[in-house]
């Protein structure tokens, strides 16, 4: 982890609000407040506050141990970070990155609320994994033109991409600065169009959907499965173990958005997948998806 500057003359912001202190919206604060970014987190559960700061906390120390992060530039990122109930504390902020349940219409009514809070020329992103960007951004037309998709991945602080994805009503300019933005926070940045499941989704939640077929039918076991993925392919995770990573209810939801928007049943959910999430077996946020983490 290194410290940049962040003002910068192309992306032209300073000031970063983050909606959502969950596992993603954590985690993007943090890579933020790192790269020297003044961050503030909402959350309207103070649950979930709570653990983002704790988490914040453990990770920054984690990084001085390990030697990866100077105790001062723990101390200066720490002091960086602002964490908030209320949405009324974002105001002023020059991007404000929405990381919170893919419900479009809980999207919406923040993207509403959130609008009215920002700096002037300040973005709107969001970071949906396949939510259409356009349709999103219809909540705010006063200001669809610097409405962006600014998908990261999981854990944030590790991964390296930055799947930025342009509506269709989105500017250019706006793309151009998200892009310098992703920069800044140590993330490269790949643009992607508006279509169902962007690049990433649309090719990895197939394979992760067909590895539960191949659970189901009898291919093979699930352990084995994924080692043979991981081993095969180097993949770091097989994908029923990073099916159980990202979660259950998750994948099936961007396989309802593939089949629905591409119209096409070769996107549909496999019956076995389903059956977990009915099962309430989400993956690891639940302790017990495809594998059995409650010793964990
Ligand atoms: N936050 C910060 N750092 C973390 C972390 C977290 N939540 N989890 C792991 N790390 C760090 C560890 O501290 C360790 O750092 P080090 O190298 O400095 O010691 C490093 O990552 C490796 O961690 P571990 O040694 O504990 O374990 P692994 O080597 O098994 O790596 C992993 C864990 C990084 C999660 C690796 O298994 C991996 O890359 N898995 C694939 C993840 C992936 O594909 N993510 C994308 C999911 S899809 C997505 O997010 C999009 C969405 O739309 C669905």
């Amino acid at each position: 982890m290194t410290t940049n500057t962040a003002r910068n003359s192309t992306h032209n912001i300073t000031k970063i609000g983050v909606i959502g202190a969950g596992q993603m919206g954590g985690g993007i604060a943090q890579v933020a407040a790192v790269s020297g970014f003044a961050t503030t987190v909402f959350d309207a559960f103070p649950g979930a506050i709570d653990k983002c700061k704790a988490l914040h906390a453990k990770l920054l120390a984690k990084g001085v141990e390990k030697g990866k992060l100077a105790q001062a530039d723990a101390d200066a990122a720490q002091g960086r970070l602002t964490y908030s109930q209320s949405l009324d504390n974002l105001a002023g902020s020059d991007i404000l990155i929405e990381a919170v349940v893919e419900d479009i219409a809980v999207k919406k009514d923040l993207f509403r609320k959130a609008a009215g809070l920002l700096a002037k020329n300040g973005i709107l992103a969001s970071n949906t994994s396949s939510i259409s960007i356009t349709d999103l951004a219809t909540a705010v037309p006063e200001i669809s033109g610097r409405f962006i998709g600014m998908h990261f991945f999981n854990p944030v602080p590790v991964m390296k991409l930055v799947e930025v994805i342009k509506g269709l009503a989105t500017s250019e300019e706006t793309t151009a600065r998200t892009i310098a933005l992703a920069g800044a926070m140590g993330k490269t940045a790949v643009p992607a169009n508006d279509r169902p499941g962007f690049v990433s989704n649309r090719v990895l939640m197939p394979m992760i959907n067909e590895a539960f077929y191949a659970w189901m039918e009898g291919v093979a076991e699930p352990a084995h499965i994924d080692e043979i993925m991981k081993l095969g392919c180097a993949h770091p995770m097989g994908p029923l173990r990073l099916a159980d990573f990202i979660g259950l209810d998750t994948c099936v939801h961007i396989m309802e958005v593939l089949a629905e928007g591409l119209n096409n049943p070769r996107y549909r959910a496999c019956p076995l997948l389903k059956q977990l999430v009915t099962a309430g077996r989400l993956g690891d946020k639940t302790g017990r998806g495809v594998f059995d983490y409650s010793q964990k």
